[in-house]
């Protein structure tokens, strides 16, 4: 199956992420051990988002699994996942955790803008911050809808559109309330001096992208910190903007037919 070349922006965030690697181990050590989900960076339970509500076991691909811990908590709900990811050095830490944890399912090196998978393989397709945000969503949507069945569910979560008009992308210095840039034609992202390339479209463009790839969109749920957090936990964007607005947002989406 030739799915032509990789593009630009998948060799650099590829070269990143064998750099970060070892910077994760410990905290997908932590998804693997705890099997209560909890989504994004404040931890939402699983109760108050629903990623996994429309989960009914059957094949599942996770897209940009890194430390695989998303496709771990999948297997142990009667899944059959297979997680593909971008970075050989973060499916090393996946290999080690499923030696450890003793829980086994394909790890596959590659990219989720030209999945090595035949059309309509799998049932359910997930994303933790994975594609959903390193892939273009011109070219990552198109694929998860071509591999999915018919009635099959996409999920994925990422950065808020809002977050990303107004973050300043340092990873330091917390997000205001002023709008830095254009929400008009947001589409990719790159931040210096971090050679990382990341993708964010409007609501608007989105929706109409995953009509155009034959998903009906089901849920846009907005994440809230929950009521119990005391803690700013990343420095880029404090507690109190994420208590008024969505940091983050997850898509629930189903292959027509
Ligand atoms: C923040 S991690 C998220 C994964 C998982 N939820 C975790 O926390 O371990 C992002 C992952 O996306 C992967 N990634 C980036 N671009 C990709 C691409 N084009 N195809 C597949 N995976 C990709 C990276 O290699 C990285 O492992």
């Amino acid at each position: 199956m030739d799915r032509g070349q990789a593009s630009d922006h998948v060799r650099a965030n590829r070269a990143v992420w064998d750099g970060w690697a070892e910077g994760y181990v410990e905290s997908g050590r932590k998804g693997w051990v705890d099997d209560k989900p909890r989504w994004g960076i404040y931890g939402v339970p699983e109760g108050d988002v629903g990623l996994f509500e429309s989960f009914e076991g059957g094949d599942v691909v996770e897209l940009g699994c890194g430390t695989a811990y998303v496709s771990a908590w999948l297997a142990r709900r009667g899944g059959r996942p297979v997680g593909i990811d971008n970075s050989a050095a973060q499916l090393a830490t996946a290999a080690a955790f499923q030696n450890e944890f003793d829980l086994r399912f394909p790890l596959v090196h590659g990219d989720a803008e030209r999945l090595p998978f035949d059309d309509e393989s799998f049932d359910f397709a997930i994303s933790e911050y994975g594609a959903a945000i390193w892939c273009d969503p011109y070219r990552w949507l198109p694929e998860a809808a071509r591999v999915l069945r018919p009635g099959g569910r996409l999920v994925y979560l990422g950065n808020s559109v809002l977050l990303m008009l107004c973050v300043f992308g340092d990873d330091e210095t917390p997000a205001g309330n002023q709008l830095l840039r254009p929400q008009f034609g947001m589409h990719r992202f790159e931040w210096t001096p971090s050679p990382d390339i990341e993708f964010h479209i409007s609501h608007g463009e989105h929706i109409r992208l995953l009509r155009t790839c034959g998903f009906e969109v089901e849920d846009l749920i907005e994440l809230r910190p929950p009521a119990d957090m005391t803690e700013t936990l990343y420095p880029f964007v404090d507690l109190g903007w994420a208590q008024q607005w969505p940091v983050e947002e997850a898509w629930v989406v189903r292959k027509a037919g």
